[in-house]
């Protein structure tokens, strides 16, 4: 026992002068008296040869000494911390970071997000819906009942759990959804992604993005759309281009119409891009059917409003002379790199 009591004095006095001189230092330290193997485990193990009457003595000891050795431990790490900021302070902040392997938002999405921008200026809120539909949402309510001809347009993919699910051909079945919770009026854009059963090629894809709009209020007139969305071109395309309204036929509008812009390569004389007419299409519109708003609980006879669809990537390929819609998901960085600074 006495012999013990002197080698704990002997370690007392070294763990005393151990000093931290660099930042390894604490953990050999902890290593040597408090790891699993070190001198305070050893000690303790010596317990079994101290004498009954002297073990709980020989516990104070012990644990006094413990107490004292992860004292140290903790001074030194503290020690170890403390010149770690020291490093800190000589560090030159004015170099150059390393640099960040950053990701860019895809053109789809910074083609996107600008359209709801410029229809967010105008009044206009963003809706939302499920891209899985029913059969109501996405073609009845809007005119389109069973066997309808106009279906055959936009054939999709049916869910085979239930044949009243489908995945949307466009996002018109969030404007229902928003006419049947029938708070007017209704000022709404609805960007989402939408399907058609398509055969993949340059100009089309099984799958593409569309931001659609509607508005509802009294007296909404055919003169309140031409005017938003010569407002929408000028800014999305700028201030020179042009704009014409061509009649055509959706069961959901009446009248309908397809909107032209001139062309953005010839700026008019005709070229390929234009087919040589010097106008392009970009999106369908019309004012909104009134079976619509019967549809969908709204009268009639007091609301009018008008609604407009286009596609994200007919609108990204324009503005970026983009020849080829399967690029937007090939997921072909050299591609993507391209927008990182874009729009
Ligand atoms: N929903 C139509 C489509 O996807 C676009 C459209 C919307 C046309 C609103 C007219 C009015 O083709």
């Amino acid at each position: 026992m006495d012999n013990l009591l002197l080698k704990i004095d002997q370690y007392k006095t070294e763990i005393s002068n151990f000093t931290a001189s660099d930042g390894e230092t604490a953990e050999a330290f902890r290593i040597k008296y408090l790891g699993t193997k070190g001198l305070v485990k050893e000690l303790m193990g010596e317990m079994r040869n101290v004498a009954p009457e002297n073990k709980k003595s020989f516990g104070q000891v012990m644990n006094e000494f413990k107490v004292f050795a992860e004292a140290k431990y903790e001074a030194l790490k503290g020690a170890e911390n403390s010149n770690g900021k020291a490093a800190a302070d000589e560090l030159d902040l004015s170099l150059p970071a390393d640099p960040l392997p950053l990701g860019s938002r895809h053109p789809i999405s910074l083609v996107r997000n600008r359209m709801v921008s410029i229809f967010q200026r105008l009044g206009f809120a963003v809706a939302e819906g499920p891209e899985i539909e029913d059969d109501w949402h996405n073609f009845t309510a809007l005119n389109l009942p069973e066997n309808h001809p106009a279906r055959d347009m936009q054939d999709t993919f049916y869910i085979s759990q239930n044949p009243d699910w489908l995945l949307r051909t466009h996002t018109s079945s969030v404007q229902v959804r928003e006419m049947e919770k029938g708070k007017l009026p209704i000022r709404i854009i609805c960007p989402g992604r939408v399907y058609r059963n398509e055969t993949i090629s340059a100009r089309a894809h099984c799958f593409f993005h569309q931001v659609e709009g509607l508005y509802i209020a009294e007296n909404v007139s055919f003169a309140d759309l031409k005017q938003t969305l010569y407002f929408f071109v000028q800014e999305m395309f700028g201030k020179e281009v042009k704009i014409r309204f061509r009649p055509s036929y959706f069961p959901f509008t009446e009248p309908s119409a397809e909107m032209d812009i001139s062309c953005l390569i010839c700026g008019g004389p005709g070229c390929s891009v234009c087919k040589h007419t010097g106008w392009v299409e970009i999106l369908g519109c019309g004012m909104v059917h009134p079976n619509l708003l019967d549809n969908c609980g709204i009268d009639s006879n007091k609301y009018t409003g008008f609604a407009f669809g286009m596609g994200v990537e007919r609108i990204t390929m324009l503005k970026y002379q983009i020849k080829d819609l399967r690029l937007f998901s090939e997921n072909d960085v050299r591609f993507l790199k391209q927008f990182t600074s874009a729009v």
